[in-house]
This record gives C-alpha cells, sequence and structure tokens, in this order.
C-alpha cells in the first residue's frame, strides 16, 4: 500500500470515528493517557476534546481505581481485547453506565483503543424493572391469598407460598407447565377458560369456583384474573389472585337462613295475632254489638227517642263498628285470609284492588294463561306456603314502592304459573329507576325482596328500559309438591 493511500484510509477512518454515535478513544498502555477521542466521546462526558486530551482515561473512570486500570490495560494488551462495563464521571459529577470494547491497537504496540456505548437509559430500566420485580415478589410472598403469574402462553412463571401451601404442592412442580397441558393444581374448566379469556382479550375476569378437591377442602374460592402489558401495551401474561371465601360463604349461608328463619317465625306470629285478634277481640267486639242493638231496639217511649241516653248509644255503636272496621282492616293487614282460603293469585288481585282504591292508580294483575284458563286452572292452585306468603309480600313492597316513589298512574302485573315454576311481573309507568341506582342503605324495601328470592332459589331482575318505568321481575321454582301438582293439573 503506498503512503498516499495509507493517508487517504486514514483519513477515511477518522471519518468514520467522528461521524460514529458510539464515543471513541485512544489511549497510552503506560499511562493511561488519553491520546484521541471522538465527538460523541466528548458529549458523553461533557469535556471539551482538548481538556480530554490533557486528561488520563482514570481521571473519568468511576469504578476501577487507577492502579485497577493500569492492570486491566495489561490485560487487554496481553490477550488483544476486552469488552465490559463500565462507568465514568460525568464533568457535571452524574455517573454514565458504559459498555466498551477495547483493542490492544496494531498499529501501535504501546496504545489501545476503545468504542464505548452509553448504556445508562438502558442500565435504569434495567434497574426499575429488577425493582419492581423485588417489589412484586416481597408483596407475593407475604400475600395471604394464592397468587400465579402467567406468561403470554398461560404457563406458569411464578406460585407465591400460600399457593404452595395452600395447594400442598412445590413450586417446581407446577412452574413451567401450561395448565392446559398438567393441571396438577385441579383448577376447573371455569379457570382454564377465564385464563384463556384474559390472555386472548386482555379483559379481566371474576369469578367464584368450588375449590379443587386436592387442597383437601370443601369449599369456594374467589378469582380474579388480569392480564399484564409490557411497555409496548401487549398483553405479555396474566396474573391470577385466589381468595378461599368459603368461610364468608357458610357465614352468608348461616345469616340467610337466620333471615329466612325470622322471616317465617314473623309470619307466623303474625298469623297468630291475627287470628288472635280476630277470634277474641273480634268476637268481643260483635257480641258487643250486638247487645248494644238489642239495648236500642228496647221500646222507648217517644219523648225519649231524642233524649241524651239514645243519642249516646248510637254513638257508642258507630264508635263500635268503626272499631270492628278497624280490627278486620288490622287482621286483613297481618295476614289476608284470602291468601289461606282462595290462594295466591287471588290475594294479588285483592291486593291490586285494594291498592286502586287507597292510591288511585290503576293496578290490574292478569294470569298470563287467561286465554286458556278454563284448561288450565293453574292460578286456583294452592302453591306451597312459604312460597305464597313470600310472593305476595314482594308484590306489596312492590306497589308501595309505586305509591311513594313512582308517580307512576298505572301498574299492570301479570302472573305465570308454570309446571315447574312461576312467574311475577310488575311494571309501572313512573320515574324508573336511574342508571346504576344503588338503594340507601337505610333502604330494606328492594333488599328484602332480593332476599325472599334468594332464600326461595329464584331469581329477580329490576329493569328500567330507557327510564321509563320500572318493571321488576320475580321468578321462583316451584317445590317438589308443587310441581307435582301444578303439572297434574296441566
Ligand atoms: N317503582 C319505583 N319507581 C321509582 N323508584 C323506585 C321504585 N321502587 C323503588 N324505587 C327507588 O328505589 C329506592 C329503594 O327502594 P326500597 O324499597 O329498597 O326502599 P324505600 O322504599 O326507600 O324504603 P323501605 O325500606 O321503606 O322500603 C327507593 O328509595 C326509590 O328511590
Ligand atoms: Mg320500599
Amino acid at each position: 500500500m503506498t503512503e498516499k493511500e495509507i493517508s487517504q484510509h486514514l483519513f477515511e477512518y477518522q471519518k468514520i470515528i467522528q461521524t460514529s454515535l458510539d464515543g471513541f478513544w485512544v489511549v497510552s498502555v503506560d499511562d493511561a493517557r488519553i491520546l484521541e477521542v471522538n465527538e460523541a466521546f466528548c458529549r458523553m462526558v461533557g469535556y471539551s476534546r482538548a481538556e480530554l486530551l490533557s486528561m488520563s482515561i482514570s481521571d473519568l473512570e468511576a469504578v476501577e481505581s487507577p492502579e485497577e486500570l493500569a492492570i486491566h490495560l495489561k490485560k487487554v494488551a496481553e490477550s488483544g481485547y476486552d469488552r465490559f462495563e463500565t462507568r465514568h464521571r460525568h464533568k457535571l459529577g452524574h455517573l454514565i453506565d458504559l459498555e466498551v470494547s477495547v483493542s490492544y491497537s496494531g498499529l501501535d504496540s504501546r496504545t489501545h483503543f476503545a468504542f464505548a456505548r452509553d448504556i445508562t437509559e438502558h442500565k435504569r430500566a434495567e434497574e426499575a424493572l429488577r425493582a419492581s420485580e423485588r417489589q412484586f415478589r416481597a408483596l407475593a410472598e407475604n400475600f395471604p391469598d394464592t397468587l400465579i403469574r402467567y406468561d403470554r402462553e398461560g404457563h406458569r412463571t411464578y406460585v407465591n407460598p400460600a399457593l404452595e401451601r395452600i395447594f400442598a404442592v412445590a413450586g417446581k412442580q407446577v412452574i413451567g407447565v401450561s395448565p392446559r397441558d398438567v393441571n396438577p393444581l385441579g383448577l376447573p374448566e371455569i379457570y382454564q377458560h377465564a385464563l384463556r379469556h384474559t390472555l386472548a382479550t386482555g379483559e379481566s375476569c371474576e369469578f367464584e369456583m368450588q375449590l379443587p378437591q386436592r387442597s383437601g377442602i370443601v369449599g369456594t374460592g374467589f378469582v380474579k384474573i388480569a392480564a399484564e402489558r409490557g411497555a409496548d401495551g401487549q398483553i405479555s401474561g396474566a396474573i391470577s389472585i385466589g381468595r378461599d371465601i368459603t368461610k364468608l360463604k357458610q357465614a352468608e349461608q348461616q345469616l340467610r337462613e337466620l333471615a329466612a328463619h325470622l322471616q317465617s317465625v314473623r309470619e307466623e306470629e303474625k298469623t297468630r295475632l291475627a287470628r288472635e285478634i280476630h277470634d277474641d277481640l273480634g268476637s268481643t267486639l260483635a257480641a258487643l254489638k250486638l247487645r248494644l242493638s238489642h239495648l236500642m231496639d228496647f221500646e222507648l217511649p217517644d219523648n225519649m227517642k231524642e233524649t241524651t241516653l239514645f243519642t249516646r248509644l248510637e254513638s257508642m255503636s258507630q264508635i263500635l263498628e268503626s272499631a270492628i272496621a278497624s280490627t278486620r282492616r288490622i287482621v286483613t293487614d297481618m295476614r289476608p285470609d284470602v291468601l289461606d282460603n282462595l290462594g295466591l293469585f287471588a290475594a294479588l288481585k285483592w291486593q291490586a284492588e285494594r291498592f286502586n282504591q287507597h292510591t288511585g292508580i290503576a293496578c290490574r294483575i292478569v294470569c298470563a294463561n287467561d286465554d286458556n284458563c278454563a284448561d288450565c286452572k293453574r292460578c286456583e292452585f294452592h302453591l306451597d306456603e312459604t312460597l305464597s306468603i313470600n310472593l305476595f309480600r314482594i308484590f306489596q313492597e312492590a306497589l308501595s314502592n309505586v305509591a311513594r316513589h313512582s308517580g307512576a298512574s298505572s301498574v299492570k302485573a301479570e302472573y305465570r304459573p308454570a309446571v315447574d315454576h312461576v312467574f311475577l311481573l310488575i311494571s309501572d309507568d313512573g320515574c324508573g329507576l336511574p342508571d346504576g341506582h344503588v338503594p340507601a342503605s337505610t333502604s330494606f324495601g328492594i333488599r328484602g325482596m332480593r332476599e325472599r328470592v334468594v332464600q326461595l332459589g329464584g331469581q329477580i331482575k329490576f329493569d328500567s328500559p330507557g327510564g321509563s318505568g320500572l318493571c321488576v321481575t320475580v321468578i321462583l321454582p316451584l317445590t317438589s309438591v308443587d310441581t307435582a301438582n301444578v303439572g297434574g293439573r296441566a
């Protein structure tokens, strides 16, 4: 190669080095003095080229001492090449992370040249990731609920100690496998389905499931599965948290049974009181009225008819009449005898008429099987007493709400007894419930309706389509006795 060619090559190399985004320097092996730097390195460390050419690389080095650096440079001289990470101190005092590849110069045996890349941001991101991973672990390890982490393909990447304890498995038995391939936790299909759904769509799932028998617990778990996303927003995996809510469910069930018991005791008490008032007070008042009318029927001389005595007797008779009427009303309010005598549908009809008379709001209840009533007659059938009284009380509360809150001018109700269930719909044309309506903590009507329905294993819905009026739909399953009888009549 001619001298001209050599200087041409050197010129080109220099151009490449000066335009490179990576830092570049040449140092002397003997004293680590900086012999050459490029623009990128000047920018990285904040010094000018002139300043750097008067410095040694150990003035910048923040990890290795000058002695360690000297040893390092010698090692590079022996092996010819090295690649490592280090830190330099910027002119302003802060540290910068560098990835350095250094070569022992072949041109001059006393120099090294190096390329350095600023990896400060990368290091910071790595450290932030490690810190968040540490935080996650600290949280997960001490979490009382079970926690499972999945990768994008649904392979478990982490299970916490609570899961190992509750499911009596070692983490290594279940990490790395997909619940689809191996299911040592015995997680049911509902779980697998939810996990697939979350990984595919990113939507969270919350559900209750039977705890796998394998855990030795027969109970209920509450599970939430949520997607994890990477910095690019893409789904990178999922995290599943599970809580054993068996005790909560048992307590809920006990509370429900207690409420049902109290409800039925209350109804029994009302029935007993109603009967006593009717039989005792009612018959006393009736006897009193009879005697009073006998008294008034006595032949009094004409001049006595207008006397104070006769007027008082008449007034007593009116008071007695009103006491008899009040007693009847109280007895009926406590327990409408139409319910016991004529059955649920007749009682609902009677309640609808009474509501209309008291409030002026038109109220009509029809049996949905009316068209073929002659063949059906299900509406006449006496259902189980608990079911009848509950449905009747729900109807009463729904009507009371219409009168108090809806501003409606009419209510339509539909009763539909079927073979294995009974259906009741009450709809008004009032203001309806606003979207997302949550009853006040002091309101018990709707809560009570729901509770009655849940106790009987049924369903209840409150709809306000388009905000016009409220439609309450109740479906209650019939007891086996009812089913046999109602079915038999069909
Ligand atoms: N038919 C209806 N039309 C409009 N709003 C209604 C209707 N029924 C209920 N609401 C609303 O729902 C709320 C809750 O009803 P709920 O029966 O639970 O309680 P309440 O009637 O206020 O009190 P109570 O405990 O005496 O029944 C009512 O306060 C009312 O705002
Ligand atoms: Mg109410």
